[in-house]
């Protein structure tokens, strides 16, 4: 038995452990695995694959970045804007599938987000053997308690925080610190209280620059100096859009960014205090994961080689949040997972006094 593995979409810290795990749960079974070169492109003529035996797996379980290469651009694109997604042509579908038989695969592995999870759930109603292992930095996928690559996105933001921290002490300045999670506050919410931030700007609540203002302002009061925001990529005042950085196409979603320059440059204009703006951007995609998405990974690989064990095509590994099951891909792309405003986490935020800018 042959089957492949496909890394779709943005890349984050994790994707090598999972083409680890998943080669190696294989070979245990005697089976061979193709790494697909370019996402499903690869499958495409002249088919582009690399064979992963053991030696191809030395040192990946530490590797950022994903040695298939990966792509969330081009013809198997199916998001096209916030919320909406195209169905793929029955003939790239069809080509699809000649280029599995031609390679011999018996089934497929598809590695992503919601957008690359959308495309394995088409190519199982057409029906091409497939299953999916959830990816995101961004962790907003419902069907999952968590995705893998988030925990490494955190560290590197509550790093970015810390930092940050000293420097806005010594120079009595407010410092913003936007991170990436689209339209999610996952990122923005756990870093700024792992790393202390003192306002929180997230998607799911839009803010007021007045509150944010007070924030600093009772800070100062109290003999604090120096503040910490951490503004989500998505986050928007009340009333206001998002903030994008370009790439609005009929044919792709929007890419978000620039909202800290923006709330930084609003802040300092209202308070008179000195502010900068940092923007982590893809050093929070890049890079070895943590030990938990290492975790992580290796469960998912297992459980991924185990669903086609099983044949239970159509269905994407998922974490209940204690143990590894799977649920059916359309489950997996129905909807996003976003922060709850009145959920555990927010609550706890404001509990400490952290400010949501609400
Ligand atoms: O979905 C992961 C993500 O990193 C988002 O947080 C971010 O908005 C987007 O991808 C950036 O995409 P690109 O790599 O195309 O700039």
């Amino acid at each position: 038995m042959k089957i492949g593995i496909v890394t779709g979409g943005g890349d984050c810290p994790g994707l090598n452990a999972v083409i680890r795990a998943v080669a190696k749960a294989a070979t245990k079974r005697g089976w061979e695995t193709l790494g697909i070169i370019g996402s499903f492109q690869g499958l495409l003529p002249p088919q582009n694959y690399r064979v992963l035996d053991y030696k191809a797996l030395d040192g990946l379980l530490v590797r950022g970045g994903t040695i298939l290469g990966t792509a969330n651009r081009g013809i198997f694109s199916v998001k096209t804007g916030h919320g909406q997604t195209r169905q793929l042509p029955e003939s790239l579908l069809a080509e699809t599938r000649r280029g599995m038989e031609t390679l011999g695969l018996s089934a497929l592995v598809a590695v992503g987000g919601d957008g690359t999870l959308t495309i394995a759930h088409q190519m199982h109603q057409f029906g091409i053997p497939i299953v999916g292992v959830p990816k995101t930095i961004d962790n907003d996928l419902a069907a999952t308690a968590v995705t893998f690559g988030f925990d490494s996105a955190v560290a590197c933001a509550t790093d970015a925080l810390d930092r940050l921290h000293t420097t806005a002490e010594s120079h009595g300045r407010v410092m913003v610190l936007e991170v990436m999670g689209r339209y999610a506050g996952w990122i923005a919410i756990c870093a700024g209280i792992a790393g202390g931030a003192d306002v929180i700007l997230i998607p799911e609540i839009p803010f007021r620059y007045e509150s944010i203002c007070a924030a600093i302002a009772e800070r100062e009061r109290i003999g604090k100096h120096f503040t910490l925001v951490t503004v989500a990529e998505g986050a928007r005042p009340v009333g206001g859009d998002y903030v994008s950085a370009g790439g609005d196409t009929a044919q792709r979603e929007a890419r978000l960014g620039g909202i800290g320059a923006v709330v930084a440059s609003e802040i300092e204009k209202r308070t008179g205090k000195e502010t900068r703006v940092v923007v982590l951007g893809h050093l929070q995609r890049g890079g070895s994961p943590t030990n938990m998405d290492r975790v992580l990974c290796t469960l998912f690989g297992a459980k991924a080689v185990d669903l086609i064990a099983q044949g239970r095509f159509g269905e994407m590994v998922t974490h209940t949040g204690t143990s590894v099951e799977s649920v059916p891909l359309s489950e997996a792309v129905s909807r996003l997972r976003t922060v709850p405003p009145d959920g555990a986490f927010v609550q706890a935020a404001r509990a400490l006094g952290i400010s949501l800018g609400d």
